[in-house]
């Protein structure tokens, strides 16, 4: 059976959805565009026998699902309607939100549901809860869907349970001027919804120090009291700024700068807060903050495990964020009370690799880029080289390029279903680094490994699993997942043979560095890496400015489409240039 997927991005959700159907055996197409012309021509060639709509910004055109079924995945639950659904839910603070799955029609989100499922709302950001509970549950909505439809040839019956319909209804977009922030009248906790409901997209558009600028990642601090005005910013701890407020304070990770306040360089991305706030060439002198709160890259030692968190904005790790993690995983080491060191990852993503933001700000991204490869490959070269403990990797959420490879060195690599790899590079016009020419093919082959970074495709965790690119695939609920993890490196801890797995483990390495150095494959990585760095014209320079300003691309890219669409691309081609 055919699937045509319509989406306003390959985004994690698209990338779930996509990957789920595939391993169902359904031939599918992807089509990004909103030109209805474009999606029109689509499925014309591809003439699927349903639509799935995952992540969809635009309307769909009425001869389209007039014609065939289109089932759109809406985040909101039984009777809720509109495009901001959960940054409402969060605002308002429902303590159950859900998803539901509709057939398109005339009215946007107002057709036949086909699914309805609640979940309970957890105090956190919008993009954390779409890709956790959001991603959970619709992902599961539509395989059942998509199967009762090739199954039946009819709607999926859906009765709705009792719900209070009056809390529901169609919401408008929330404009900025919902988001609002009143530093004089808001607590810190209302200052942290208002920015956790546009987090991560559109942000919260405030003034902070006289500039104008998005906010994003915040978090309250209620135990540091102060006496300046609400909305003056305190001072600057990793990067973060702390902001006074009328009950306590805030501190917020990202912004972005909303106006272009330097002449020179196009800057208004998201960046750490100092960063954003420099390139605003306005003068703030702030003061470094010592903080007791826990910083985004620490340890946490619980009898013989050490677990170590790096909980950075988006999952990119920027040079220093690197050199931190460096020096907290060097210290793990040296405990001699640890025996398994996990690498948790953050709350969001476990990592994305270097950070390709700070890179583009730099004045010299080339120069940037090779800094921020370098102190990365330093902590995949540490992790690879610990001889005397074991470590595991807890993907406990998505992981893309450098970062997917990073967990690799580990000895154990443990991924929660349902979460998504993309261990590849070349979207962004790089061959790729962290050692992945030594522990991609160790795991995988080199057939695969060729495969996994040429397709450019993402993996769920249980492909993943088949492949032994991951050893484990542990509960996709959260709690669930953090009790298997836990009993499985205590277990590890408690071995009978420790001191036997640490021995073969010391033995295999060394066995693999005589009959190749370590450092000779990153070497010859970062020769590779140096040249297109210094290339000013080599497409990651492009790529990194395109996907740094969110420019989208012109053309659904052609890993993405059916095997007769990539003809017609190819025809096209053909045709433009004869
Ligand atoms: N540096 C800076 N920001 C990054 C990043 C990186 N390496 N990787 C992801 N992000 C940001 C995205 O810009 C996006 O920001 P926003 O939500 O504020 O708009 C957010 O993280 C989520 O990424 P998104 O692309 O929307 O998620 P996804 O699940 O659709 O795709 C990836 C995940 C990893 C495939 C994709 O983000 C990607 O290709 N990232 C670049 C990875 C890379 O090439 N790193 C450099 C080589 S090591």
């Amino acid at each position: 059976m055919k699937v045509l997927l319509l989406s306003s991005a390959y985004n994690s959700m698209c990338q779930r959805i996509h990957r789920e159907l595939g391993l169902l055996g359904f031939d599918l197409s992807i089509e990004l565009s909103s030109d209805p012309m474009v999606m029109r021509e689509h499925r014309d060639r591809f003439s699927p026998d349903i639509i799935v709509a995952p992540f969809l910004k635009h309307r769909i055109p009425n001869d389209i699902w007039l014609h065939t079924i289109c089932l759109v995945v809406h985040p909101g639950v039984y009777g809720d309607g509109g495009p901001s659904s959960l940054d409402w839910a969060i605002l308002n603070k429902e303590k159950v939100w859900g998803v539901t799955l509709l057939q398109a029609n005339q009215n946007l989100d107002g057709g036949k549901v086909w699914c309805s499922r609640n979940f309970t709302m957890r105090s956190s950001n919008k993009s954390n809860i779409y890709r956790r509970e959001v991603m959970a549950i619709a992902s599961k909505m539509v395989k059942e869907s998509v199967l009762f439809f090739q199954k039946n040839h009819t709607a999926k019956p859906y009765t709705p349970q009792s719900i209070d319909t009056s809390k529901v209804g169609w919401k408008p977009y929330m404009k900025q001027s919902i988001r609002k922030i009143d530093w004089q009248l808001d607590s810190a906790d209302t200052i942290v919804t208002k920015i956790n409901c546009a987090d991560s997209s559109p942000g919260v558009l405030g003034e902070i120090g006289g500039i104008d600028c998005y906010f994003y990642g915040a978090f309250s601090d209620k135990k540091t009291r102060q006496t300046v005005q609400p909305g003056k910013i305190l001072g600057h701890r990793a990067e973060a700024i702390q902001v006074a407020c009328k009950d306590g304070t805030i501190w917020i990770k990202q912004l972005k700068l909303a106006n272009n306040y330097d002449n020179d360089k196009e800057r208004a991305f998201k960046l750490p807060a100092i960063r954003a706030l420099a390139n605003s060439k306005i003068e703030l002198n702030l003061p470094p903050i010592t903080s007791k709160r826990k910083r985004e890259i620490h340890a946490k030692v619980s009898g013989e495990i050490g677990y170590l968190y790096f909980d950075c904005y988006n999952g990119a790790l920027n040079t220093e964020q690197c050199i931190n993690f460096l020096a907290e995983y060097r210290q793990l080491t040296q405990d001699s009370t640890i025996k398994v060191i996990v690498l948790m990852g953050g709350e969001e993503f476990w990592c994305n690799g270097i950070h390709l933001n700070c890179i583009e700000n730099s004045p010299e991204p080339n120069k940037e880029s090779w800094r921020n490869i370098n102190a990365i490959n330093l902590i995949a070269e540490a992790v690879i080289t610990t001889t005397d403990k074991i470590t595991v990797a807890a993907l406990r959420n998505n992981a893309g390029a450098g970062g997917a490879i990073l967990a690799l060195g580990c000895d154990y690599v443990i991924a929660r279903d349902g979460i998504v790899l993309n261990p590849h590079y070349q979207l962004m016009g790089l061959p790729g680094s962290e050692f992945s020419t030594y522990t991609l093919p160790k795991r995988v082959g080199d057939i695969r490994a060729k495969k996994l970074l040429n397709d450019c495709l993402p993996l769920l965790a249980s492909e993943a699993l088949d492949i032994e690119l991951v050893d484990r695939v542990f509960s996709e609920n959260w709690n669930g997942y953090h009790r298997q993890l836990n009993s499985f490196c205590r277990e590890l801890a408690n071995r009978e043979d420790f001191s036997n797995l640490l021995t073969q483990k010391t033995q295999a390495r060394h066995e693999d560095e005589v009959v190749k150095p370590i450092l000779s494959y990153a070497s010859a990585e970062l020769k590779k890496m140096k040249q297109i760095f210094d290339d000013t014209n080599s497409s990651y320079h492009l790529l990194r400015y395109r996907f740094v300003h969110k420019i989208a691309e012109r053309q659904t890219p052609s890993r993405l489409v059916s095997r007769d669409e990539k003809i017609y691309y190819h025809e096209q081609l053909a045709r433009i240039s004869s």
